[in-house]
């Protein structure tokens, strides 16, 4: 029989991009500070440099959006962190960590919240990605690491 605080554990893998804003802002030390002070642990970071080919894969669901195009140029703009983090339901705990999309009404004490703000730009610059499902979490994981075991 599974023990009651068994039933809400459930280790996990998530993708995590440190976004070009992020990068080059130096705030690539303060953002995996925080994932390792939650409690979860690295199985992949690398330093890329995105292809249009790569953020179609990735952003599959935003294609033919407005924001579409501009996000594909920020994401473009310079190098991204990519992270695979390892934990108890990481997915809903970094998702949580990172804050609300927009970055300018994000809780203070999230990323997004503290150190986030809408740049005025053509698209939301917000720091970071966090896959948001398990099923997004392994495809993401697989377009950015397809090597990972
Ligand atoms: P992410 O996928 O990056 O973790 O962010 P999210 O789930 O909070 O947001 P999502 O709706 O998936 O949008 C993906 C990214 O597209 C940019 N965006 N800009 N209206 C806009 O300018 C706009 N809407 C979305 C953001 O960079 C967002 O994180
Ligand atoms: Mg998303």
């Amino acid at each position: 029989m599974t023990a009651p605080e068994e039933a809400h554990t459930s280790t996990e893998r998530t993708l995590i991009l440190v976004k070009p804003d992020g990068v080059k802002r130096g705030l690539s030390g303060e953002i995996l500070r925080r994932i390792e002070a939650k409690g979860y642990t690295l199985a992949a970071v690398e330093l890329r440099t995105a292809t249009s080919d790569l953020l179609a894969q990735h952003y599959e669901e935003h294609v033919g959006k407005p924001f579409y195009e501009p996000l594909v140029e920020f994401m473009l703009s310079g190098p991204t962190l990519a992270i695979v983090a390892e934990g108890d339901r990481v997915i809903e705990g970094f998702r949580s960590l990172a804050g609300t999309t927009d970055p300018t009404s994000a809780a203070p004490g999230t990323i997004r919240g503290d150190l986030g703000r809408q740049w005025p730009t053509k698209v939301l610059q917000n720091l970071v990605h966090g896959s948001d499902s398990t099923e997004s979490a392994s495809r993401e994981i697989s377009i950015w690491f397809p090597g990972l075991s």
